[in-house]
């Protein structure tokens, strides 16, 4: 396929958009609070934004360039770039399965979702307590036929927008939606610090306390930032292939990295304090955002409306990372199998669906899926991308993409030693302690 026919997004913005969409997802607003509250909060939130800025920004930044340079899916992508060199071809694979894995439970947290948009349509939570609100949550989510339901619904509207292409599908319903969910978080960030009790939330998320950190808290800090910015399989070298030239790629990088951390600080913002002034244990897991937010839509003025709306975009949010994730399979479907754009759509979609079923009827399944591929999958494809950028492709190369603009981009240097050195180095040091190997 020659690079002029493939997909492409319009303009500047869709890019953005729809990278941003694909990082900003369930991974700000459900997965960012339940870990930090069982890591630790403050201590945590430190060592995340760490991450974010000295291994996050430099790994997106190498797999937009990758995917933008090569004009293929991550498999096409490190064949035509290393055609010699087939260790890195693990990314691809890696990808796929993660892929595959992750898609697997956020279809079902994004099913938990739907099931509480529908209840805040009905009003239905409207006059629980917290202690009930609680039980709610705990008895759905270990239920099977509801959550098996939505579950469903949420990957046929997956493939639905995936079927239809890059530009019809996914980039139309980023570039409205991503905005008005900020505006409603900030709105719950207002309401909530304005509870009885809000200062001991605000302090949790902000007040580091370092007697907390363990070689097991900074793997999960470093896991969620690879899950949160959509970064270590693929996703965002597949978008990076749709990507023109004369895009900055630096200035990609950076919008979507800060509007995904900004997204994720204020989601905590807007739980924290809430979870402490209803006397919600901050470790609860999982369900925490769902256990929470009710408490605080029941008491604010407008508490209704705001419910439809935050689970309504966030629905929608789930909906731009998780067509980013069938898009990493089904562009390998397509252009190395060969497969037709809407039986590989089908294909990847009903086998995810069925690993699904296990993550809504085992939460060890769900649990592992989890863990497994924010924190193991996700670091190794990013060692491999930093390894690939930094020495393979080298700091000519890297300046060659990074400027195809017509713009002079500085720091190239320091960035090539970052990922030829300090990044590899840095997640592999926090992985064996994470794992206790060290
Ligand atoms: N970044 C998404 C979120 O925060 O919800 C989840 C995700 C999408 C992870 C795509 C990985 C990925 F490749």
């Amino acid at each position: 396929m020659s690079s002029t026919s493939r997909d492409g997004f319009t303009n500047k913005f869709g890019v953005i958009a729809a990278a941003a969409g694909s990082a900003v997802g369930l991974g700000n607003i459900w997965r960012f609070p339940y870990v930090a509250g069982e890591n630790g909060g403050g201590a945590f939130l430190l060592v995340y934004l760490l991450f974010i800025l000295i291994i996050g920004l430099p790994v997106m930044l190498s797999e937009l360039l990758i995917g933008r340079k090569a004009q293929k899916n991550v498999f096409g992508a490190f064949r035509t770039l290393a055609p010699d060199k087939p260790i890195f071809i693990s990314v691809g694979i890696m990808g796929v399965g993660a892929a595959f894995m992750i898609l697997a439970f956020y279809a079902v947290v994004a099913g938990w979702t739907l099931e509480y948009a529908y209840l805040a349509v009905g009003n239905q939570l409207k006059g629980m307590d917290a202690a009930e609100l609680s039980t709610f949550f705990n008895d759905f989510s270990s239920s099977t036929t509801g959550p098996l339901i939505w579950m469903a619904v949420f990957m046929v509207l997956t493939a639905g927008i995936v079927i239809g292409g890059v530009k019809n599908g996914i980039e139309k319903y980023t570039k409205v939606l991503m905005p008005l969910l900020l505006v409603i978080i900030i709105i719950l960030c207002i309401n909530a610090l304005s509870l009885d009790g809000a200062e001991a939330g605000v302090a949790f998320l902000f007040k580091p306390d370092f007697s907390k950190v363990t070689g097991g808290v900074i793997l999960e800090a470093l896991g969620q930032a690879f899950f949160s910015l959509s970064i270590g399989m693929g996703v965002i070298a597949t978008y990076g292939s749709y990507i023109q030239k004369k895009e900055n790629l630096m200035f990609t990088a950076l919008s979507v990295s800060f509007a995904d951390t900004l997204i994720a600080v204020l989601a905590g913002v807007a739980i924290f304090p809430a979870v402490f002034a209803f006397g919600i244990d901050p470790s609860s897991g999982p369900g925490l955002v769902f256990e929470t937010l009710p408490n605080v839509f029941n008491q604010m003025r407008g508490g209704y409306v705001f419910s439809i709306a935050f689970f309504l975009l966030l629905v929608i949010a789930a909906l731009t990372s998780s067509v980013s994730l069938l898009e990493v399979v089904v562009a390998y479907f397509t252009e190395e199998l060969k497969m037709k754009r809407k039986s590989a759509t089908w294909l990847a979609g009903g086998s995810i669906a069925v690993l699904a079923v296990f993550c809504v009827i085992s939460d060890g399944v769900f649990e592992f899926f989890d863990w497994t591929s924010s924190n193991i999958l996700l670091p190794l494809g990013g060692i491999l991308i930093a390894i690939f950028v930094g020495w393979v492709l080298g700091k000519q190369k890297m300046r060659e993409e990074l400027e195809a603009h017509g713009g002079k981009v500085i720091l190239v240097g320091f960035l090539n030693i970052i990922l030829k050195v300090f990044a590899p180095l840095a997640i592999g040091f926090v992985f064996l302690r994470g794992l206790g190997l060290l």
